[in-house]
Formats: structure tokens, sequence, C-alpha cells
């Protein structure tokens, strides 16, 4: 596989194989306080068309772990498809640096990148998934549980980027997957059939269902976003009058198994979609997560430019 731009184009044993090293990535950096430096000399050029905290400082930092190096370039620069073609950024960029991370608006222009690019392309985040998060979410539940078969993943809020990959993920390694958003806010009907496939072979189930209540009963992981993602600013006050029952909040998280632990991929908008009594509370995993983006991207970034 040269590129990672979907959880879904992995198999099972593949996404294993990266959970696996990332956990031995990181135990490596815990304990020697670096990691072997099998990416010397190589760079990862990332294309950011949005804002990033968590994405830019984790993949640049991933790769100084591992010997090599990352360019940023900022929203301002490049203009993909706009200044030039992303067929032409695919292939000058491929002659530059050794692998490519692009954060962007349209799913089509990470497609196409990798179409293009003779480098592997790392999708940092569409308007349709978000791959790299969901294997970080998944390896703080599997340290949390130590297992995912069974897994109860309850997702409450916006059927968006974040959590169609969190639902790829759990339908490909066998944790349940329950999702309650607001009527007309659901997932796109292709994203949740692939879920469907996938689940059918690893024995996990999926439920869609829009009572925040119902969805939490039983959940060993409740899982929110923002209500409103970057590029749908203009829907915001639409958003804040239909989502607010769906705010993860003391009371919902009480309904949820007493050994619950409570994820977000961040930024947070704090007391709209979670509050600061949950995100900062005792079920709270929001920091470990953030911090195992930069363990899970190691891993994928081993797999694809090592050797
Ligand atoms: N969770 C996440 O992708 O954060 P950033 O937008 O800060 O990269
Ligand atoms: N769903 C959010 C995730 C941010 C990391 C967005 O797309 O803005």
């Amino acid at each position: 596989m040269k590129d990672f731009l979907a959880v879904g184009d992995y198999t099972p044993e593949a996404l294993q194989d990266m959970l696996d090293l990332a956990i031995e990535l990181k135990q490596e950096y815990k304990t020697k306080g670096s990691n072997s430096p099998v990416l010397k000399d190589k760079k990862l050029g990332m294309i950011f068309q949005k804002p990033s905290l968590r994405t830019r400082v984790s993949f640049e930092r991933g790769m100084e772990h591992l010997g090599g190096s990352a360019m940023y370039i900022g929203p301002a620069e490049i203009g993909l498809g706009k200044r030039e073609s992303i067929a032409d950024v695919a292939r000058v960029m491929s002659g530059y640096v050794d692998a490519i991370m692009a954060r962007v608006f349209d799913h089509q222009h990470v497609l196409e990148l990798a179409k293009w690019s003779s480098v592997p392309v790392i999708n940092g985040l569409s308007d349709y998934n978000h791959p790299c998060q969901a294997m970080a979410d998944i390896l703080t539940i599997l340290e949390e549980f130590g297992t995912l078969k069974g897994i109860n993943v309850t997702y409450v809020g916006d059927g968006n980027n974040v959590s169609l990959s969190l639902m790829h993920v759990c339908a490909k390694l066998g944790a349940h997957f329950t999702i309650a958003n607001p009527p007309g806010f659901g997932m796109p009907d292709s994203g949740i059939a692939v879920a469907q496939e996938f689940a059918a072979k690893s024995g996990s189930q999926i439920r869609l269902l829009t009572d925040p209540h119902e969805a939490v009963a039983g959940a060993d992981v409740i899982y929110t976003d923002t209500w409103t993602s970057m590029g749908q600013e203009e829907e915001a006050t639409k958003r804040e009058v239909v989502f607010p029952p769906y705010q993860v909040n003391q009371k919902l998280v009480s309904e949820a198994s007493p050994r619950v632990i409570v994820l977000h991929c961040l930024p947070a908008h704090r007391n709209h979609e979670i509050t600061d009594e949950v995100a900062d509370g005792p079920h709270s995993r929001l920091f470990p997560q953030a911090h195992n983006r930069m363990h899970a991207q190691k891993a994928i970034l081993v797999r694809l430019m090592a050797g």
C-alpha cells in the first residue's frame, strides 16, 4: 500500500501491525527518549489547507524522533487546485520530499494528490475522513482496555470526518460502534454501507441512533467532536440550535458503563459539545489521546517510508 488515505483501505491485520508498532515505538521513546533513526535524512512535506495544532506538531515531532524532518506548507501557499493543478503539485513535490501529508477541504483532492504523486501520501483530514485520528483513537482504546473485541464505542454528535473514520476502524477491528446524531446530521450512506461490510467480517455491531441516552447505555467509550467542522462555519448558528441535546456532560457520562472513558479529537469547544467537568474529569482521556497521535503516526510513517 503506497498511501494512507483511509483506514478502510487496510486489512485488519495491517491495521493491527501498525498499532503494535505504535506501541513499540511509544515504549522505545519513553525508555530511551528517542527512536531508532529509521527515517534518517527523509523529509515529509506537509500541505495544510486548514489550521492545525495536533496534526502539524505531532507529525513534525514524529519525523524528528525517527531521524527525519518535516516541512510545513500553510494554507496561504501552494493554492492547491487554484494557483496550480493538483496533478502538477503532486509531481513537483514528489521530486523534493519522500512523503506528503495533506489536510484538505475536498476529499477528492487528497485522492488526486495520491494518484499523481510517486511518493506516499497521508491524509491528514478531509471533509470525508480523518484516518490518522482514528489510529490514535483506537490506540488509546486498546491501551485502556487491552482489547478491542466487544468494546462498546459510542459517538455522540455530528456525523462527520472524525466519526466516519472511527466507525471504520471499529468495524475493521471488531469493536462495536454506535452513533447518536441529530436527524439530518448523520454520516453519508456510502460510508455506512462500507462499515457494515467490514463489521460483517469482524463481528462488530454498528448502531445508528438519534437518542444520545439510548446510545450511551453500556458504552465503554463516549466520543464527541465539534458541532461545526472546519469549512462549515456558515452553518454554525443553525448547528448551535440543533446540537445542545447531544452535549457530553456529567449526566450523560453517568448513564454509561462505570468504566467509561471519554474521548474527543480536539480542538474542544468547551461547554458546547463537551463540558469542562467531563473534559477535565476522571473519565477523560483527551490528552493521552492527543499525545497518541504522534505515536500512531510514527508507525504509519515507518510503514510507508522506511526501507
Ligand atoms: N485532532 C486534530 O486533527 O487536531 P488539529 O486540527 O489541531 O490538527
Ligand atoms: N471535525 C473537525 C475535526 C478537527 C480535527 C473538523 O473537521 O473541523
